[in-house]
């Protein structure tokens, strides 16, 4: 099961349903400039804050190729160089997705009960590459069209 968490690992980072956080700053913060040219950026108490995770999850600074779909960023000798705060799938802090677990092992636990019993196979109405629509969470335009094969 170790590649099949991979696999779900990395859709996602690359295909994440929950594609911004929103949070209620509680008290003043700064942003200390880091470079030459920034400048220092305060947070006030009261304000809106979006963290702009697939932004996050397609910067080349935290994962490298972006675009490319691959389940090697997440095994075990690569994992442990995914920066903390940068794979934010299920949110992070106190107010985190409660259903991570639940979610993980069902994904999981579809996967494998069709895999046992079907193919995955691309048909005609595959959408190659696919496209996204503007939405407030992650939708294939057109819908995602796989065909099933039965095993023998
Ligand atoms: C792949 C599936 C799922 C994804 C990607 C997902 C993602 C998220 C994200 C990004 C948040 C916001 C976290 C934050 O602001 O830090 C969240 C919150 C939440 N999720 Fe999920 N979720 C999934 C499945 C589920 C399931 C199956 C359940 C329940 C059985 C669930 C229950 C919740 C609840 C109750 C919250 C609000 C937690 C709070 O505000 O304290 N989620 N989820």
């Amino acid at each position: 099961m170790k590649y099949l968490d991979q696999v779900v690992s990395e859709a996602l980072r690359k295909w994440t349903p929950g594609f911004a956080l929103n949070r209620v700053c509680t008290k003043d913060y700064t942003i200390e400039p880091k470079q030459e040219g920034e400048v220092a950026f305060t947070i006030s108490k009261g304000c809106y804050v979006m963290i702009p995770v697939i932004g996050i999850h397609f910067d080349p600074n935290y994962f490298q190729n972006p675009g490319v779909f691959d389940p090697e960023r997440f095994s075990d000798e690569n994992k442990g160089n995914i920066l903390p705060g940068s794979y934010l799938p299920f949110g992070s802090g106190p107010r985190n997705c409660i259903g991570s677990r639940f979610a993980l092992l069902e994904i999981k636990a579809v996967i494998v009960a069709l895999l046992s019993k079907f193919e995955f196979q691309f048909i005609e109405k595959t959408p190659v590459p696919i496209k996204l629509m503007k939405s407030f969470s992650m939708v294939v335009q057109g819908g995602l069209w796989l065909g099933l094969k039965r095993r023998t």
